[in-house]
């Protein structure tokens, strides 16, 4: 399979959502991915349930929903009506991560869990088998245009090793700081999803970048 490219629409322009996502359905990009955050796990607040409805309406690719918020358990019912197709979850914040797990797979969406920059690979031992995705962040979650953590390079590759032995089908996606250096060095290491807000939004023409990070 070839890597999948999922442009975070944190970057886009508000005032002209519509446009953007038009833009990643005529592009080459995979998926929308979304990121909630809630003031309270992250230090900023982005947006919730009616823009995700409001994305909905217009996109024609799957909707990648990366919720970086406490007690996500409460809301996966809500996201599930409002459109996503997968739903992230964060470790940091889950105390039955399994059960976190299995109720977002019982809404029909596939799950995932994202791991902070500090998170070691190893707390993922007994649940990757039940995972469709892990999400590896490369910045510290809350915003758009950080630097790239260096570490995940290793990071990608002890998952890579964690996913071939357990038999696990996990996609490894990673989110922050993804520009035309890192990604194909990413992909080298075994990554399949490389988000991208700001290196797609904040470029001159939005197609061409996503056709770059997709092309190599
Ligand atoms: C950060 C978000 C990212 C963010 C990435 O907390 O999870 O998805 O939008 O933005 P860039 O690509 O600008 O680092
Ligand atoms: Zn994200």
């Amino acid at each position: 399979m070839s890597h999948l490219i999922a442009p975070s629409i944190l970057a886009a322009d508000f005032a002209n959502l519509q446009r953007d996502v038009e833009m990643i359905n005529n592009s080459e990009a995979d998926w929308f991915h979304i990121d909630v955050m809630d003031g309270m796990f992250v230090p900023n607040i982005s947006f919730g349930i009616p823009v995700i409805k409001a994305i909905k309406k217009h996109a024609k690719k799957p909707m990648d929903v990366h919720l970086m918020i406490v007690d996500p358990d409460r809301y996966i019912k809500d996201f599930k009506e409002a459109g996503a197709d997968i739903i992230t979850v964060h470790y940091e914040v889950c105390n039955h991560l399994h059960r976190t797990i299995q109720a977002i797979k019982a809404e029909g969406m596939q799950a995932g869990v994202v791991l902070n920059p500090h998170t070691p690979i190893r707390v993922l031992e007994d649940i990757i088998i039940d995972l469709d995705l892990v999400l590896l962040m490369s910045v510290n979650p809350g915003f758009g245009g950080q630097s790239f953590i260096e570490n995940t390079y290793k990071k990608v590759i002890q998952l890579k090793d964690l996913i071939e032995k357990s038999g696990s089908k996990a996609l490894i996606e990673i989110d922050g700081g993804v520009n035309d250096k890192n990604a194909p060095k990413l992909v080298a290491a075994g990554a399949d999803v490389l988000v991208a807000g700001s290196f797609v939004f904040k470029s001159e023409n939005p197609t061409e970048t996503i056709a770059e990070l997709k092309g190599f």
